[in-house]
């Protein structure tokens, strides 16, 4: 029985490694230290709670947990990950210091007026359209004293020239590359999507008008060269939710002439390392005032 999940959960899943294990296990390692980065910043007591906001498959949330946090709410939009964070939490015999609440970022509603110790997210305002509504809602829900714990993309520093795309130089492709970043940039266009409408300059921004002080801003940034990939998990993955994979991508913009040209040319790139990684990330942790 094929099981059908919904774009976050199947992402989550499977899209975001493209069926690769070296990817996937090279993805997971460097999620675990961001984990650990959120819940040491976070500084988490033992009988606090934390409300993970978009927990997807509940990273931060079971990292909580396991570090001893009294209760822990998970939240998100995706109905398929609350389950599977829910049968997860089951597995684990830890069900009754967890609670499951379907809601978005920018309307906490369920969660009750200075009612959690910590907020974090990982990868989620990336998402908000509203990054101003979700601290208004994290400043609502938090104790006085409580605190945000975020890590978030900024994708806006990845953003490459005209001749790349994915890191790769394309320039060579012509009309293909023109063809192919297009499908991309009409999903997610450069200057108005959430995920690139923001930086870490915009997150501080957003703590200090809803309040919070002190505030502290960890920027790390990388151009460094892509590491080496499978063509086929290249093919199969796509770079968030939101996107088609570059088979799915490349099917429907190129012909089948275009198709071979480009494979000629990108897969050695993709196989031997031969392009550019370029990333920025913020860790923000800042502190709602006693009173
Ligand atoms: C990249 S995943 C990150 C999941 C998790 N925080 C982690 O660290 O693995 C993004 C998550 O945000 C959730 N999400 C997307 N839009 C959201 C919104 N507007 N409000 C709350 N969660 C959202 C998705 O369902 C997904 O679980």
């Amino acid at each position: 029985m094929t099981m059908i999940r919904d774009r976050w959960a199947e992402w989550l899943a499977v899209r975001r490694f493209g069926g690769d294990p070296e990817t996937r296990r090279r993805f997971l390692a460097q999620l675990s230290a961001r984990r650990d980065k959120v819940l040491d910043l976070a500084q988490l007591a033992e009988s606090e709670t934390l409300l993970d906001v978009g927990c997807g498959e509940g990273l931060i949330a079971f990292g909580a947990l396991e570090r001893g946090a009294a209760n822990v709410i998970f939240s998100d939009i995706s109905d398929d990950l609350l389950a599977f964070c829910r049968e997860a939490a089951s597995d684990l015999d830890v069900l009754d210091r967890c609670k499951f609440v379907k809601a978005p970022a920018d309307k906490l509603n369920p969660v009750d007026d200075g009612s959690v110790d910590v907020v974090t997210t990982r990868s989620v305002l990336i998402y908000v359209a509203d990054k101003r509504s979700a601290f208004a809602e994290f400043a609502r829900v938090l104790r006085p004293g409580g605190r945000i714990s975020l890590f978030e993309p900024i994708n806006r520093f990845a953003l490459g020239t005209a001749d790349t795309w994915a890191g790769y130089d394309l320039a060579p492709l012509g009309e293909i590359a023109v063809k192919l970043r297009a499908i991309y940039e009409a999903l997610q266009p450069r200057d108005s999507d959430p995920m690139l409408d923001f930086d870490e300059r915009d997150l501080i921004r957003l703590a200090e008008e809803k309040g919070f002080s002190p505030i502290e801003l960890y920027l790390d940034a990388e151009i460094k060269p892509v590491e080496p990939r499978t063509w086929e998990g290249f093919l199969n993955s796509s770079g968030n939710p939101n996107i088609p994979t570059v088979a799915e991508a490349v099917e429907q913009a190129l012909t089948p002439d275009e198709r071979e040209l480009l494979a000629r040319h990108l897969r050695p790139l993709v196989e031997q390392g031969r392009g550019e990684w370029r990333m920025a990330s913020a860790h923000l942790v800042a502190r709602k005032p006693d009173r």
